[in-house]
């Protein structure tokens, strides 16, 4: 089992000291080159409509520092995992081969699919086997996604070997469809110096994995021209690392959450995206500038080191033709008033912490995850308010499966603001002593589940089961 060949470091002093052995040599990695295109999945159906294609998970080797042999697990060779790029109305067909040693699943982050084919923990495909998933995406459902494994346990570690890839969804009438589209997608990576992937280490467990590396596509810096406007659709696959995004000097508007796009352009100076989540932005600017991702606090447990700023991309900008903006990118309705409620508490317990990471609670409604419990019940269709109320010192990131909610509010030291963009998401932070209130409303029968997105605390038990009746 994963946790038995795990690194027991500890916690508190003796982590941050086994974290960083004095007098190791520093990995270093190449920066500089060009941003590459992700690898796209290729349709093997000429039908219209259809996409059809296969993925294999499987163990293999890369050169993340040339030279250096890197074993991952990827599907079909490519980290980060190759993009599906689909439109509404499509119907999908995926068959996972899994080549792994353990257990795994495909999840569609975000996306409307029916649940026996969402990939939950408790429907695993066994080492050696394959299955196929297939879905139609509706109408209204554009956006940008991702898919990554969901075996109960072992998803932290499936993801931080390779095992993650992207998925957009088009709408036939984009508003934006004339503008350049770049794709960034954020990864952490945890090398030691032989080149391996490490272990997660208690602190791992405890706070969320980072690593010393923060990636996009996979590389580190690399570089982007950026001549008059671009579209960047941005992904935050990290396990547990925060995005503080900031362009120092250029222009950078939002126009999408995970769901797809705002009402409205919304010019940003700072965007923060949790673990899980996306976003769209349109930049445009002159001259060099970094992409930054700014200190953020989340709240960590022990003695952690200080956040810092780190630089994730240099992007250089030249004016060029200034491409239209329209003022109105499409219609969100508010979901309307609620008529059931729930309320859900996020918190922890280390009161009887050993060197075994299980013995960390991390929960929802004072329990830790149960296959064989239904936490909750939903009706299809019921707008509910949800009360998510973070109990914790540290941050968490919300997800839920099957549908997109709407943030209405939070409530923080008792002041109540009201959420000022209408948008679709389907990950939302939940900050120490905070209270977010989302409404949701789920339009398919069946189980799904909910958890935190820092992909540890998730397997060591802070997700509960929906089932919508
Ligand atoms: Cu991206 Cu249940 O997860
Ligand atoms: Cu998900
Ligand atoms: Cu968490």
């Amino acid at each position: 089992d994963q946790m038995a060949g795990m690194n027991h470091a500890g916690h508190g002093k003796s982590a941050k000291a086994a974290g960083k052995p004095a007098g190791a040599k520093a990995l270093t990695l190449p920066t500089g080159a060009a941003l590459p295109p992700l690898v796209r999945l290729k349709n093997q159906s000429k039908k219209p409509g259809q996409f059809v294609a296969t993925l294999r998970a499987a163990p293999t080797v890369v050169q993340i520092k040339p030279g250096v042999r890197t074993p991952v697990w990827t599907y079909n060779g490519s980290v980060p995992g190759p993009l599906i790029d689909v439109h509404e109305g499509d119907t999908v067909t995926i068959k996972l081969i899994n080549q792994l040693q353990q257990p795994t699943t495909i999840h569609w982050h975000g996306l409307p699919v029916p649940p026996e084919q969402d990939g939950n923990p408790g429907s695993e495909i066994a080492p050696g086997k394959s299955r196929t998933y297939r879905f139609t995406l509706p109408v209204g459902s554009a956006g940008t996604y991702w898919f990554h494994p969901h075996p109960h346990g072992h998803t932290a570690e499936q993801v931080f070997r390779g095992l993650a890839g992207l998925f957009i969804v088009r709408a036939k009438a984009d508003p934006l469809a004339h503008l350049p589209e770049r794709h960034l997608v954020f990864s952490d990576l945890k090398l030691q110096t032989n080149g391996r992937i490490a272990e997660n280490s208690m602190d791992d467990w405890m706070n969320g994995r980072e690593g010393q590396f923060v990636l996009v596509n996979g590389h580190l810096q690399p570089t982007l021209q950026v001549l008059g406007r671009q579209r960047w659709r941005m992904w935050n696959a990290c396990s547990a690392r925060y995005l503080r995004l900031k362009l120092p000097e250029q222009s950078m508007i939002q126009v999408g959450t995970d769901g797809g796009l705002l009402g409205a352009p919304h010019p940003v100076t700072e965007l923060l995206l949790a673990p899980g989540e996306r976003a769209e932005v349109l930049v445009s600017g002159d001259g060099n500038s970094a992409l930054m991702a700014l200190s953020y606090d989340r709240g960590k447990m022990g003695d952690m080191p200080p956040e810092h700023d780190i630089p994730l991309l240099h992007a250089h900008f030249r004016i060029g033709v200034p491409a239209e903006l329209p003022q109105q990118l499409r219609t969100i309705e508010p979901l309307g008033t609620p008529t059931a409620q729930k309320e859900l508490v996020f918190s922890e317990d280390m009161d009887n912490m050993t060197d075994d990471p299980a013995s960390m609670k991390f929960m929802i409604n004072g329990k830790v995850f149960d296959m064989n419990r239904v936490d909750l019940t939903s009706k299809v269709g019921e707008v509910e308010a949800w009360t998510l109320r973070n109990d914790s010192d540290m941050d968490h990131p919300f997800h839920l499966h099957g549908t997109q909610f709407q943030v209405a509010e939070r409530r923080y030291k008792g002041q109540t603001t009201p959420e000022k963009l209408l948008a679709w998401r389907d990950t939302v932070n939940v900050r120490p002593q905070e209270s977010v209130i989302i409404h949701v409303a789920q339009q398919q029968k069946g189980r799904r589940v909910y958890h935190c997105h820092i992909i540890e605390h998730e397997d060591l038990g802070m997700m509960g089961q929906l089932d919508v009746i």
